[in-house]
């Protein structure tokens, strides 16, 4: 493959479509979280952290905090990168934690793509366990994936086909991921690889 928009089949979201869902998804967050994100955390922080799992929802994250209109802490977690075949085993290691506390924050984890849903279900239950005030989910993409694990997203940016999907922060072997739109791509360039 040529790394660019020759190896995708189809275009789902455009730059446009994904400018215009991420805005109402920051509008409500903004609504959601108004009253709750006003009084501070500890030691004069924001008490509205967002939390980000590198490296696929760095860009998501990127625009969605510039759409939320309230005082907010940005933060990442790095995790084991499993290969495909690996995914269904639900094993996930923390590679780079957050350095923020969470006890009684509120903590907004936003994710790029859910499809086995065992990344988030994994990042759920640990940050859970730090007894943040609230923990909630905005991923841009839900995969239609059969065997999904049942994860609880309070927003979601767009339902999207059980696909190869690449761009906006997803990437095939490390490429794709600075394309501006999410494509699905060409069974060719993953084959037999
Ligand atoms: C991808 C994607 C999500 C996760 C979703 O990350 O960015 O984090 O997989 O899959 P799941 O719901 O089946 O767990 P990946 O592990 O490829 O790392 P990356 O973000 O660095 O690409
Ligand atoms: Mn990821
Ligand atoms: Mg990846």
């Amino acid at each position: 493959g040529c790394y660019c928009e020759e190896d995708i089949e189809k275009i789902l979201f455009d730059r446009e479509a994904i400018e215009r869902r991420v805005r109402e998804m920051g509008r409500q967050i903004t609504e959601d979280y108004r009253e709750c994100a006003q009084c501070q955390g500890g030691e004069g922080k924001p008490r509205l952290l967002v939390v980000s799992v590198l490296r696929g929802a760095a860009i998501f994250m990127g625009d969605l905090v510039r759409e939320i209109n309230l005082p907010l802490e940005m933060d990442y977690m790095a995790v084991s990168s499993y290969g495909a075949s690996a995914k269904s085993s639900g094993v996930v290691r923390i590679l780079k934690d957050i350095s923020s506390q969470i006890e009684g924050r509120h903590v907004l984890v936003a994710e790029d793509v859910l499809d086995s849903g065992l990344t988030l279900k994994y990042l759920l239950h640990v940050l859970e366990s730090r007894n943040p005030a609230s923990i909630q989910v905005a991923t841009l993409l839900r995969k239609a994936n059969p065997r999904q694990a049942d994860v609880e997203c309070a927003y979601v940016g767009f339902e999207c086909p059980d696909d190869f999907i690449v761009g906006y922060g997803l990437d095939y072997a490390e490429h794709y991921r600075n394309l501006p739109y999410i494509g699905i791509l060409k069974p060719e360039i993953y084959q037999g690889k």
